[in-house]
């Protein structure tokens, strides 16, 4: 049976959408059957892989809205073994469309019935929100893929997550768990990186993955011409990290050892000192959303 990720942190541009493209590229080349679902109106993990904008096609939103079936909507991409549910730019209503029907968190749990028969690995890319977009993912998957931006506020906000996460437990999905941390857009040049990642490997030794995500140009120009960086430039300090990282996931997933949230939103030891006073819950809304934006200090690949 195949194994469900959501891929989700409710900040923004922390590499969600890399790690789920990348990831999803190495399962698919290394002759796993990977699924990659695109669950976010940006459309990243769509365009990521080479497949453009279509409104006519059926995508997520009609499977999720109008209850069309996945396999409908499914498109192979260029990897091999690795395909596509892709997001279409309808799906920004979709948060407003779910709340009027029926069984509104649990569309994408009933649409993938099956699926995991087909599948060896489904990845679900999320949107930067915990609304309920991210949590139909929650609901059908069993395992999150947490990436983690190498930066100050790096755990702040993830106390929200950590209670959305036991509320859908508690209520529709308690095998869900947490696969593990991928620490991304690490600096090596910055004591700051390597700070955070030893902190959050203290507060949770057993979840972080060993592999960094370097901050790397590569990583950032695969995008741009619709190739994975297996595709793209295997060789660079990008492709490296997430063929590693992938190999981690699998051997995990051989391994199944469960993860818990528990702590997770409590500031980081040093933050106190370097700024933060706020709680998780005041910096929520006013998180900066760092998008698409250029990434600086990128080093090359
Ligand atoms: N390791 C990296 N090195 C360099 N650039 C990166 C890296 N990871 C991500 N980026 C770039 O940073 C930006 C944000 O990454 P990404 O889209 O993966 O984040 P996200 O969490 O999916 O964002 P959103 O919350 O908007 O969906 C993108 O422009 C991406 O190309
Ligand atoms: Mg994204």
């Amino acid at each position: 049976m195949g194994r469900i990720y959501a891929v989700a942190n409710q900040k923004g541009g922390v590499g969600k959408s890399t790690t789920a493209v990348n990831v999803g590229g190495y399962l698919g080349e290394w002759g796993l059957r990977t699924l990659l679902i695109d669950l976010d109106p940006q459309s990243n993990a769509t365009s990521g892989v080479g497949v453009a904008h279509a409104p006519d096609r059926p995508s997520v939103y009609s499977v999720l809205i109008e209850g069309r079936p996945a396999a409908e909507a499914i498109l192979p991409t260029s990897v091999p073994g690795l395909d596509l549910l892709p997001s279409d730019i309808a799906l920004v209503g979709a948060e407003l469309e779910l709340t009027g029907l029926p069984q509104r968190d649990s569309r994408l749990l009933y649409a993938l019935d099956g699926m995991t028969r087909r599948y060896d690995y489904i990845l679900i890319d999320c949107p930067p929100s915990l609304g309920l977009l991210t949590l139909n993912a929650l609901v059908a998957a069993r395992h999150l893929l947490l990436p983690v931006q190498c930066e100050f506020y790096a755990l702040e906000g993830l106390a929200h997550l950590s209670y959305t996460l036991d509320l859908v437990r508690q209520q529709s999905n308690p095998g869900l768990e947490l696969a593990g941390i991928v620490m991304t857009l690490y600096d090596a040049r910055t004591t700051l990186s390597a700070q955070v990642v030893d902190e959050v490997r203290r507060m949770y030794p057993d979840l972080v993955f060993h592999t960094l995500i370097p901050r790397n140009v590569r990583l950032s120009e695969a995008p741009s011409y619709g190739m994975t960086i297996g595709q793209y430039n295997p060789r660079s300090r990008g492709g490296t990290a997430y063929a590693e990282l992938t190999r981690e996931i699998i051997a995990r997933a051989a391994g199944e050892s469960p993860g818990s949230l528990a702590g997770v939103g409590q500031p980081l030891s040093h933050a106190g000192a370097l700024a933060t006073t706020a709680s998780a819950e005041t910096t929520f809304e006013t998180e900066p959303q760092v998008g698409a934006e250029a990434p600086e200090g990128v080093i090359d690949g």
